[in-house]
């Protein structure tokens, strides 16, 4: 029996484990439960992790810097996420501003947009890719804005979560998709694409160095079994490399890649068609800017970073933009000594002319 309580939530019992500490994703209740057990989310942080259900933005500092958000000023964050860029810029535009943030996943926007309420008043999410980013905006009203920020990727909450088979770390069903209104699963690529698009796309999308004969083997498996869960794809990649995942962390430094690493990098970027996205932002953003307007996009691989850097040489150019950031911007080795995930993050900007 639980002792009577004057909190008129309801009880919940803690989820079960074994041991002395949670493991599993769905056992971490009280990292699941930032707002309730902030102590345990700040001890997690001080020891570089990232807790479990939350987020640790990147280049905080450098993208306040150079956007400088003013009070006022209309800022739509097209990857709201957990919401860390969001709140820094809702504190410096400041109640008479607006912060219009869009996520294509569901699952996080509505706890985010309640978390940020506490920020400011003055938010508004769209459930959204941030290709219909014009539209976000024609549905409030505005024709323009004064800053454009897109933090492009998935985020801590995604890749930890196994029931959406982002990662290669966790057993669980190969989905991917950070919409779930998206039609075709990561399962269902790795079911229909050919061998010769599998490989293209593996050495294109992820630089896999073995991509035909991770592709040769999909394919030969799949006649056998469907390729349905995330173990059943690492165990294909390390057959592929001729290597057993055991033989392999044997002899692993600390910085190596996992080998699955680039392949589930290449599929996850099909499936949510991560690319096709960013030229739409970088067709449109031009034209949703006022003149002095500002664009920001943190990308966290060289595809990606290559469609911002020619965007932006090209726009300069042309005189869209009046002026780009020469260099790309990157973490500070203590940013990502205290936090290990933004060790690929690529910062860019440029100023509407
Ligand atoms: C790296 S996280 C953003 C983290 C955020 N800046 C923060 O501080 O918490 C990327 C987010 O963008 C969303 N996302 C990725 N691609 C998207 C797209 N094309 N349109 C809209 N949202 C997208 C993901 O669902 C995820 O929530």
């Amino acid at each position: 029996m639980h002792p009577p309580s004057n909190d008129q939530t309801p009880h919940h019992r803690r989820k079960r484990y074994k041991g002395t500490h949670p493991r599993r994703f769905d056992e971490r209740y009280k990292e699941l439960q930032g707002d309730k057990y902030p102590e345990m989310q700040q001890h997690i942080r001080s020891r570089g992790r990232t807790p479990a259900g939350s987020h640790v933005p990147v280049l905080v500092r450098e993208v306040m810097e150079c956007l400088r958000p003013a009070q006022g000023e209309v800022v739509v964050d097209c990857t709201l996420g957990f919401g860390g860029h969001a709140a820094e810029f809702m504190k410096r535009i400041g109640p008479t501003g607006l912060l219009i943030g869009l996520d294509m996943d569901l699952d996080e926007l509505q706890r985010t947009r309640d978390r940020l309420a506490r920020v400011g008043p003055n938010i508004h999410t769209h459930h959204t890719n941030y290709a219909g980013i014009s539209q976000a905006l024609a549905a409030e009203n505005k024709t323009n804005c004064d800053i454009i920020f897109a933090d492009i990727g998935v985020s801590s909450m995604q890749v930890d979560d196994p029931s959406r088979g982002i990662s290669y770390k966790n057993p669980g069903p190969l989905d991917m998709r950070m919409d779930r209104r998206l039609k075709r699963t990561g399962a269902q690529l790795l079911a229909t694409m050919d061998k010769r698009e599998l490989s293209q796309a593996l050495w294109e999308l992820s630089d896999e160095p073995d991509h035909e004969k991770i592709a040769e083997f999909i394919v030969n498996q799949r006649q056998v079994l469907p390729i349905e869960r995330t173990e059943d794809l690492v165990r294909l990649i390390f057959a592929a490399k001729n290597t057993t995942e055991t033989a392999w962390r044997k002899q692993a430094r600390f910085a190596d890649l996992h080998p699955a690493a680039r392949t589930f990098q290449a599929l996850r970027i099909m499936v949510n068609d991560e690319l096709g996205s960013l030229r739409a932002l970088l067709r449109q953003a031009p034209s949703l800017l006022s003149p002095g307007g500002r664009l920001g996009i943190i990308s966290f691989h060289s595809g990606e970073d290559r469609l911002v850097k020619l965007a932006f040489r090209e726009g300069y150019a042309g005189g869209i933009w009046s002026a780009t950031s020469v260099n790309v911007i990157r973490p500070t080795p203590s940013e990502v000594h205290s936090n290990p995930r933004s060790s690929s993050a690529k910062f860019r900007w440029a100023v509407k002319a």
